[in-house]
């Protein structure tokens, strides 16, 4: 499947301070929304493709850059619980009480949307999906802006999240007006999204805020991994490709923990692919040493952190760069069971192509 772009052309790349952007840069960015452009910007969680999220013909453009099917949920990026409220047609307790513990944070909140907002920026949905941002380059952008931002991850349709400036150019190319580059993301996996529109508030997407610190605001919070893959399938306009998500150009292949990791490299080498490597555990980086002659040099190996976190900061950079290596066969090595890794685990499971 094609998910690069066949344009090669580059767009203008501002490099900011991750903490104190200048001024002229980032009136430069918001002089571009200002014309309906798009400006891909750094947030803690992945880069984003921002456009006026109050402006359905600007909204329309993301889709357009991206690929993506419209009918496909936005999230529109504010600076705080007051701005958000102005997009909401209700700002529930429970709203409130996880934008305080969370925001400025990796957490989008799923609310009753307001009127202003154009039905292009929730794919037609009745709520909306709001975010404030920790980055001070996004916070920067969306006061200059004066408007929230809608912003998706800034990747061509599934295709992997960008965590560096390279990544959004290497995706999406001169598709974007401009990018301000303020070097890698924080957490380098997109945020958690929590719809609190029902009695229960409901986890759509694991991501950066973890279970167990939503757990801590709100104990009845339910996360279904099973129950959001075929609810979001259902929602998708491409049913069967919908689950297929976050994907580099290589074919994924998840390997069992450890030193199972040996045997899918070898069955992956066996008809003559380019195989590449992503592991992470003590015991797969043993046996991937001791058999390294069984299958000679490849051409991407990345040993990645043994912890979620640092796993999660790491794995969209490794999948462009395995990307890079021209690899065919990408040979991952599977996380644990365990609830602190479950959003690297829906990464991986929708990295994986379908048969
Ligand atoms: O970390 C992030 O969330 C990044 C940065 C740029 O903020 N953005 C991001 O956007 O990942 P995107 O468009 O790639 O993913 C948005 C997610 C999708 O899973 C979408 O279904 C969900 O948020 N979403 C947005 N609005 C929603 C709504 N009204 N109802 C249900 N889900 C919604
Ligand atoms: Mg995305």
């Amino acid at each position: 499947m094609n998910v690069t772009l066949s344009s090669t052309a580059v767009p203008r790349v501002l490099v900011v301070d991750p903490n104190a952007p200048s001024p002229a840069a980032i009136a430069e960015a918001a002089a571009v929304l200002a014309r309906g452009g798009l400006v891909a910007f750094p947030t803690e969680t992945v880069y984003g493709l921002g456009a006026r999220g109050i402006v359905a013909d600007d909204v329309k453009k993301i889709f357009a850059a991206k690929e993506r099917p419209a009918g496909h949920p936005l999230i529109l990026h504010v600076v705080g619980e007051e701005m958000a409220k102005t997009y909401a047609s209700s700002w529930s307790l429970r709203a409130s009480r996880l934008a305080r513990a969370f925001w400025p944070g990796p957490l989008t909140l799923v609310v009753p949307r307001a009127s202003s907002v154009p039905n292009e920026a929730t794919g037609g949905l009745p709520s909306v999906g709001l975010r404030a941002p920790k980055h001070a380059v996004a916070q920067a952008l969306i006061r200059a802006a004066n408007v929230p931002l809608a912003a998706p991850s800034a990747n061509a349709h599934m295709h992997v999240s960008p965590t560096t400036a390279a990544h959004v150019v290497r995706s999406l190319g001169d598709r974007v007006d401009l990018v301000l580059d303020a070097g890698p993301c924080t957490h380098g996996i997109e945020s958690t999204v929590v719809d609190v529109t029902g009695d229960v508030p409901r986890v759509l997407r694991a991501g950066a805020a973890t279970l167990e610190m939503l757990r801590d605001v709100e104990p009845s919070i339910v996360y279904d991994a099973a129950a959001v893959t075929v609810k979001g399938d259902a929602a998708r306009a491409s049913p069967g490709m919908a689950s297929k998500h976050y994907a580099p150009r290589a074919k994924v292949v998840v390997s069992a923990e450890g030193v199972a990791i040996v045997e899918a490299i070898l069955s992956a080498t066996a008809g003559g692919a380019r195989v590449g490597v992503i592991a992470w555990s003590s015991q797969a980086r043993d046996a991937f040493r001791t058999h390294a002659g069984a299958f000679g040099e490849l051409p991407f190996v990345a040993m990645l952190p043994e912890d979620p976190a640092g796993f999660a900061r790491a794995l969209f950079a490794a999948f462009y760069d395995a990307d890079e290596a021209k690899v065919d066969v990408l040979v991952v090595e599977d996380v644990p069971r365990e609830e602190a890794w479950y959003a690297v685990a829906d990464r991986l499971r929708r990295a994986t192509s379908p048969a």
